[in-house]
């Protein structure tokens, strides 16, 4: 079997044209230009070019985007009293912090600070409790681009077997809790999970959100499985960056039904959901 590659850029591009659209039609109805203010602190490589990313993208869909910068040096107070001038700014409706923060941060209080009404990544413990409840108003972008990604494939995941790898706020246990709502039967499983390879070989549908540079190889994948790979991992090859996923490819596609490249899978989507919680995140505030 040769594995179907699930094309994230092409979902991501016919969502952000959809958005330009909708985007067009509230500015001209409610002459209100939506607003995304980015914070970056530090210098991490893969930071910056994210954050770059995310700016085009806002750049496409008609959406204003501002970047607050900071060194690595920066304070906890720094970061906390900018969140708080933004909260109070009416013409701001978006705020993202990105993540990770420079060691000496403590980026759960920093993200709590964020008014869960302009929390567009979705991280605030009140919009990860909606979400926990079933009741989500603002939820993760890069959980949801993988719903999305799945559903190229299955109309619905209602009682397939999902296993999650990888049980981080950003992605994993989150994305658990989304499938959750959605009534599949989702096992996460971690770095503690005994016998992963078992663990993983139930599953229909396989999600990598591991941190490790080609970790799930093909004897962890059920033969016609979709499987998803959320991981981005630069890769010294000879002095040249590549990217990498936390599935080894090669392999893998001989065994999968569906696979997510990397890159062009995962990484549209969750920029593409970054500017559909941007825009919720105006009508949220405003209706
Ligand atoms: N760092 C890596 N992925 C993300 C993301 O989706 N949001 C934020 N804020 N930081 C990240």
């Amino acid at each position: 079997m040769v594995a179907k590659i699930i094309d994230g850029r092409d979902l991501a591009n016919s969502q952000k044209q959809q958005l330009a659209e909708k985007v067009t039609l509230f500015v001209k109805k409610y002459g209100i230009v939506p607003s995304l203010h980015v914070i970056l602190a530090g210098d991490y490589p893969s930071s910056q070019i994210y954050v770059r990313n995310k700016q085009r993208a806002c750049q496409v869909v008609g959406i204003e985007s501002v970047l607050h910068q900071f060194p690595g040096s920066t304070t906890q107070s720094e970061i906390e009293q900018l969140i708080e001038k933004l909260n109070l700014d009416d013409s701001v409706n978006g705020i993202l912090v990105q993540l990770p923060l420079p060691s000496q941060l403590n980026s759960q209080r920093i993200l709590e600070k964020i008014n869960p009404l302009k929390d567009v990544d979705g991280l605030h413990p009140y919009n990860l409790g909606r979400l926990l409840m079933n009741k989500p108003l603002l939820a993760p972008c890069t959980p949801q681009g993988c719903l999305q990604l799945i559903k190229t494939v299955y109309d619905t995941v209602e009682s397939k077997n999902v296993v999650v790898v990888g049980r981080s706020i950003l992605v994993g246990r989150s994305l658990a809790v989304l499938l959750t709502n959605e009534n599949a039967t989702v096992t996460l499983a971690h770095s503690k999970t005994k016998n992963l390879k078992d663990v993983c070989k139930t599953a229909d549908i396989l999600i990598a959100a591991i941190g490790s540079s080609e970790f799930l190889t093909s004897d962890y994948v059920k033969p016609g499985a979709v499987v998803i790979d959320v991981g981005i991992n630069r890769i010294d090859v000879g002095g040249v960056h590549v990217l990498k996923g936390d599935v080894h490819q090669p392999s893998v596609e001989k065994v999968a039904g569906y696979l997510t490249p990397v890159p062009g899978g995962v990484g549209p989507m969750t920029i593409s959901n970054l500017l559909l919680n941007t825009l919720k995140a105006v009508e949220l505030q405003k209706f």
